[in-house]
């Protein structure tokens, strides 16, 4: 079978200090068999020289348009890419793009490219909240361009806030979402989207715990994968121990009590929440404050359990933002009184969402797996088998179905 051609990224680096960041971006392009053009500022060449770059790409390097002219690289550039990812994007360059300035070789690739767009933007808390730098976010949005929101954290001074760049793995991440969905507008653009991922624990004593096995990977690849889509996404995340997604807002809870409240809130505002934590169904009913100490007479201590809130059913029957779809998972092994589909069918309408990612776990197929395989079951009556592949591309699958379904 014949090979096919390496997708050609383009990777736009301004001047700010995050610009060292991108090499590690630009790193796990390459090692994943991209052909990369890096197109720096002159600025971002104060931060990092152009040999880095010609070294980790493989390719000349050049921030102007004055290099090679006969081969007309203000324009070819651009035309000729399949994504565009700018890292760190910074103020100024957003304005640039916003406006359609075209000064240098960066600006003048924007303005031929006819791919996906990513900007990661870094800069000052200040600078990402200034009335313009949000105008010119929303006016590259509206272009259907993905903007990743930064992340909170420490800045270049000893200060803190919104503006850090997010990690350079989930950067590429995101962009190799992008890249995937090739011409397919970012649909989630403007849309608050709610993932709940991981999950609770409910501590007897100060050092142990009532838990379960979810991994967080589904409900990550889920805000991932809304985040390359364009959303705003809060990621509720229950003792997940994954890297914060590029563009994701997380929110760290650690039983089922601080899971529904940081959902709840979440769904006040949401186009659509979805529920693929595994939150513990039970509780001590009484937590002791110190550890629980072996009885001097060999007796076990035995442990009462309250049961606690389904937040699923909650969200679905409070319906705080009406037109929101609601989406359960539902992890069955089927057993006498039905088959895997009974039961989640019968599910679906006690919980009373719209959608339920139907898993047959028998087996423990699917805790901890990079894999997962589903049938979306709909409020609809609609059904849809979603085969055997990443979660990543069932989250993809998930999301299709969510926005056919937005008002
Ligand atoms: N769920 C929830 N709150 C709970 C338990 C579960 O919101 N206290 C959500 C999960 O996030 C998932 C869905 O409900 O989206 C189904 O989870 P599952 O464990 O299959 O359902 P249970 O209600 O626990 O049903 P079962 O009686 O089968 O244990």
């Amino acid at each position: 079978m014949a090979q096919q051609p390496a997708r050609r990224v383009v990777l736009g680096v301004s001047g700010g200090i995050a610009a060292y960041k991108a090499c590690e971006v630009l790193r796990r392009f390459t090692e994943s068999g991209y052909d990369v053009t890096v197109v720096p500022t002159a600025a971002a060449l104060e931060f990092v020289g152009a040999p880095t770059w010609a070294a980790l790409s493989g390719k000349p390097v050049s921030a102007d348009v004055w290099t090679d002219v006969h081969q007309v690289p203000h324009v070819r550039i651009g035309q000729s890419a399949d994504l565009v990812v700018v890292v760190p994007a910074t103020a100024d360059l957003l304005a640039k793009a916003a406006h359609g300035l075209a000064d240098d070789l960066l600006s003048n690739t924007l303005l031929t490219a006819r791919c996906p767009v990513v900007f990661a933007p870094a800069m000052h808390t200040e600078m990402w909240e200034h009335p313009a730098t949000v105008a010119n976010v929303a006016t590259l949005r509206s272009r259907g361009l993905v903007v990743v929101e930064p992340a909170e954290g420490r800045l270049t001074g000893k200060d803190t806030g919104k503006g850090r760049l997010p990690d350079p793995d989930e950067i590429f991440e995101l962009a190799v979402h992008v890249l995937a969905r090739g011409a397919a507008a970012p649909d989630l653009t403007g849309r608050h989207v709610v993932v709940s991922a991981g999950g609770t624990r409910e501590y007897l004593d100060p050092v142990r715990f009532l838990g379960n096995r979810s991994s967080g990977l589904q409900g990550y690849a889920l805000a991932r994968a809304a985040a390359a889509r364009g959303a705003e996404v809060t990621l509720v995340s229950a003792n997940v121990s994954l890297p914060d997604p590029a563009g994701v807002t997380v929110t760290r809870v650690g039983t089922t009590a601080e899971l529904r409240d940081a959902v709840v809130a979440g769904a006040a505002t949401a186009d659509a929440v979805v529920m693929a934590a595994a939150p513990a169904d039970f509780r001590p009913t009484a937590t002791s404050d110190h550890k629980i100490k072996k009885a001097a007479d060999g007796s076990s201590p035995t442990i009462e359990l309250t049961q606690n809130p389904d937040v699923l059913a909650t969200i679905s029957h409070d319906r705080a933002r009406p037109g929101a779809v609601i989406v359960g998972f539902a992890a069955e092994t089927g057993d006498e009184t039905g088959s895997v589909l009974e039961l989640a069918t019968a599910k679906l309408a006690r919980k009373g969402c719209d959608l339920l990612v139907v898993n047959d776990v028998s087996g423990g197929a699917v805790f901890g797996s990079p894999d997962n395989e589903a049938v979306i079951l709909a409020a609809d009556g609609a059904r849809r088998a979603v085969p055997h592949g990443s979660k990543g591309a069932l989250a993809e699958v998930i999301w299709d179905e969510v926005v056919a379904r937005l008002d």
